[in-house]
């Protein structure tokens, strides 16, 4: 495995496999890997001749009150990480690298970001898809991975690929949970003994309004409810959101079917966590129990 921290050589790298007749996958990061970039890194592994791994905490993407100066670093550690998915190459340019004088361009998401994390976090989407744009030019992969865990980043990736008639297909792939449903995330060593023990009611209280789903609710005011209760009544955290989406159109839920995202953050004393659950949904009347698994049970 090769560690790479400048562009040009990266590129050079990409454009020599291709020549070779090789597939690319792509896992983007900010590094502190863990057992869901893994899977990020193993599904890459499973389908492409070979894989890149960025890590590169991108300052265009934190505002000014969120964690950028602290967040974890340990490029020993993920280099190991990487090696257990047999990752061909570690992409991870300095800042100055990726942003060698104040940006004079940027990626800005329309459709979509006035929602869930968008609405808290402004010109945060902006950040992300100017950062993936800039490391899909280097790269240049045939396929990207991305976790259904953010699944807003997710949706906002695609439709950039999308509008920008990129040839790259975009993978999400299912969120990867510690055994009492915590996702996992970078940002949960931050949490204290006892946050960390209310932590998993975030999932929990998804998990409550699934059911009502499967049950056929359909209000998503009721839904939202239920998921903000179920937070209140178990944690101190204090709700950012609780959400309930069409998705991936992120957009008020109007039909019968389709996806719905139900969604939620909290914010703990150090960390703010997010989860969400995608629901198919079929024509179900209120009462009749609809047998619909969880797409991360998939
Ligand atoms: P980061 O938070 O490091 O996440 C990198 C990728 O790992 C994202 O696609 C994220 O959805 C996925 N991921 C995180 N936790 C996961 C889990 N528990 N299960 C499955 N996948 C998980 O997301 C970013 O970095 C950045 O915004 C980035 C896309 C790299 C742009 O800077």
């Amino acid at each position: 495995m090769m560690i790479i921290t400048r562009a040009s050589a990266m590129r050079k790298k990409t454009e020599e496999w291709k020549q070779q007749g090789c597939s690319t996958g792509f896992v983007p990061t900010m590094g502190a890997l863990h057992g869901g970039h893994l899977s990020l890194m193993n599904e890459a592994r499973q389908k492409n001749d070979k894989v890149v791994v960025s890590i590169f905490v991108n300052p265009l993407q934190f505002g000014a009150d969120e964690d950028y100066d602290t967040y974890p670093k340990n490029i020993e550690a993920d280099a190991e990480t990487a090696g257990m998915a047999n990752v061909d190459v570690i992409f991870a340019p300095p800042v100055d690298e990726l942003y060698p004088r104040p940006v004079r361009t940027i990626v800005h998401v329309e459709k979509g970001v006035q929602v869930l994390c968008g609405r808290n976090r402004p010109g945060h989407f902006d950040g992300v898809a100017t950062v993936v744009m800039k490391l899909f030019q280097i790269i240049h992969p045939d396929n990207a991975y991305f976790g259904r865990k953010d699944a807003q980043q997710a949706a906002v990736v695609q439709n950039m690929a999308d509008d920008f008639n990129l040839s790259i297909d975009i993978v999400t792939c299912r969120t990867i949970r510690e055994t009492d449903g915590l996702a996992v995330s970078s940002r949960n060593i931050y949490l204290t003994e006892k946050e960390r023990k209310q932590a998993p009611q975030l999932y929990k209280s998804l998990l409550t309004a699934e059911e009502k789903v499967h049950q056929g609710e359909r209000d998503v005011s009721v839904l939202e409810k239920v998921i903000h209760n179920s937070l209140v009544n178990h944690t101190d955290a204090e709700i950012d959101y609780a959400e309930v989406l069409a998705y991936p159109e992120l957009e008020t839920f109007s039909s019968s079917s389709g996806q719905i995202i139900l969604a939620a953050a909290i914010r703990f004393s150090k960390a703010r966590l997010i989860d969400n659950i995608i629901v198919p949904l079929r024509d179900t009347k209120k009462g009749e129990k609809q047998d619909v698994p969880d797409l991360d049970e998939i």
